[in-house]
């Protein structure tokens, strides 16, 4: 493990990368011109090596999705063994055998019986699957969603994230079928107020009708990893009651045991319409699932010659066959408990951070997904500059980029997780000043 950190010399291979990327790549997908990003060339467990050979640790388990380890042993050899077997099935007409394991697995994770699952290839698609099929299921198209709110960027997925540097561009092409509530503080003190809001969108404002879905995530996470104040995810069960609209939950940030339950809204409500998961779920490999209750299930009735909703690629073996590894991983290394120990262990610091830092302005989340609000996002960007420069690999979240997100693989061994820590605390006292 010596020489783990502070061992970032040169990047000259990661800039050649990046050079070249800017002559064949899209433009917008990222910037090409900064000096920020690395290529990666490989990872394992939490441990990550660039083109230049450089050597990191990896405290955002890349987007959240690495939670059982990157190239987690379990995960990689069910992936090869798939490989020899099956690489592509035909999704909705013959499937591959691996995608009825996992469905099972995933059903019998669910908060209730009788869950049905679609598989898609992103977290995007399960929330498309779980808005068609409100929509089918109401005749309603209007969605309830939060400020704040991320759940992707394609069609239906865009109408209901909320940050404008999304939205914008777009704009052309979103319906405006989205309709923003207030997001609650964390304390409480305002959820009436924005339950009440969220009733009033709900309900049938300036008479477009009422909404077909509610969508929310238990935790925000791209919003900033914010937490909402118990009894918000209840008082919205009891709004797409009073509706008649399906509640989707999504959890593709927050699910697959990332908060210490292998659902963070079990704790709040009982049976949503429907969960999205995604990101950790494929340990790696692009997979993600609309898991159903009984009602919504059956609210599309397939013509007998051709599924009305399914996809080249539905129930991918290798990520079928990644997420059953996954899913084994969770239980048999005690995933969950896992997250509690690392977010613990983060939030003891983060709260010292706190103490000795003015610019750390508050420090929240549940398990190992926890947020570090700075006062100026500029110094949480010079942090997360200065943490990669000394071998750690961190990210920024919210809509001002003010938010540090720590979102580890659970993996994480205690001391490469400190030393992380140690080498963020010196980042954060360097960007202070
Ligand atoms: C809560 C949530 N939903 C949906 C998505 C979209 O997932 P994907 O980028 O795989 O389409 C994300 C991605 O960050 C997310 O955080």
């Amino acid at each position: 493990m010596a020489g783990f950190l502070g061992t970032v010399r040169g990047r000259k291979r990661s800039a050649a990368v990046l050079r070249s990327l800017a002559e064949v790549e899209v433009p917008e997908v990222m910037d090409h011109a900064s000096a920020f990003p690395i290529a990666i060339r490989k990872a394992t467990g939490a441990r990550v090596t660039d083109a230049d050979g450089n050597r990191y640790l990896d405290l955002t388990g890349f987007f959240g999705v690495a939670l059982a380890g990157h190239r987690n042993p379990a995960v990689a050899t069910a992936i090869r063994t798939q490989a020899g077997r099956l690489l592509h099935g035909m999704g909705d007409v013959h499937p591959a055998e691996v995608k009825a394991r996992l469905l099972r697995l995933l059903a019998a994770r669910m908060p209730a019986p009788g869950y049905r699952g679609l598989l898609g290839l992103s977290g995007a698609d399960a929330v498309e699957a779980a808005l068609k099929f409100a929509a089918a299921a109401t005749g309603r198209g209007a969605v309830l969603a939060f400020e704040g709110a991320y759940h992707g960027l394609s069609g239906a997925a865009l109408e209901v994230t909320h940050g404008r540097t999304f939205r914008e561009p777009f704009r052309a092409a979103l319906s405006g079928r989205g309709r923003f509530a207030p997001w609650p503080a964390r304390d409480g003190s305002d959820l009436d107020r924005c339950l009440s809001a969220a009733r009033a969108l709900a309900r049938d404002p300036a008479n477009d009708g009422p909404a077909g879905a509610v969508i929310v995530e238990p935790i925000q996470g791209r919003g900033g990893i914010r937490v909402p104040p118990p009894g918000f995810l209840a008082g919205l069960a009891g709004i797409a009651r009073e509706a008649g609209a399906a509640l989707v939950v999504d959890e593709v940030y927050t699910g697959c045991g990332r908060t210490g339950a292998f659902l963070a809204s079990a704790a709040g409500i009982r049976g949503p319409d429907a969960i999205c998961l995604g990101k950790a779920l494929g340990g790696g490999l692009p997979i993600s699932a609309c898991m159903m209750a009984p009602g919504l299930a059956s609210a599309v009735k397939g013509l007998p010659s051709e599924a009305p909703h399914t996809g080249t690629f539905l129930g991918h073996p290798l990520g079928a066959a990644a997420a059953i590894a996954v899913l084994g991983e969770i239980d048999r290394r005690g995933l969950l408990a896992a997250a509690v120990r690392v977010g613990d262990r983060i939030r003891e610091r983060a709260d010292a951070w706190r103490r000795r830092f003015p610019s750390v302005a508050d420090v929240r989340g549940a398990g190992a997904m926890v947020g570090v609000e700075l006062a100026r996002p500029e110094v949480a960007g010079r942090t997360v500059e200065a943490a990669l420069r000394a071998g750690v690999i961190l990210l920024t979240e919210g809509p001002a980029g003010d938010v540090l997100a720590f979102t580890p693989p659970l993996t994480i061994a205690d001391a490469d997780l400190d030393r992380a820590l140690s080498a963020v605390e010196t980042a954060l006292a360097e960007a202070a000043t």
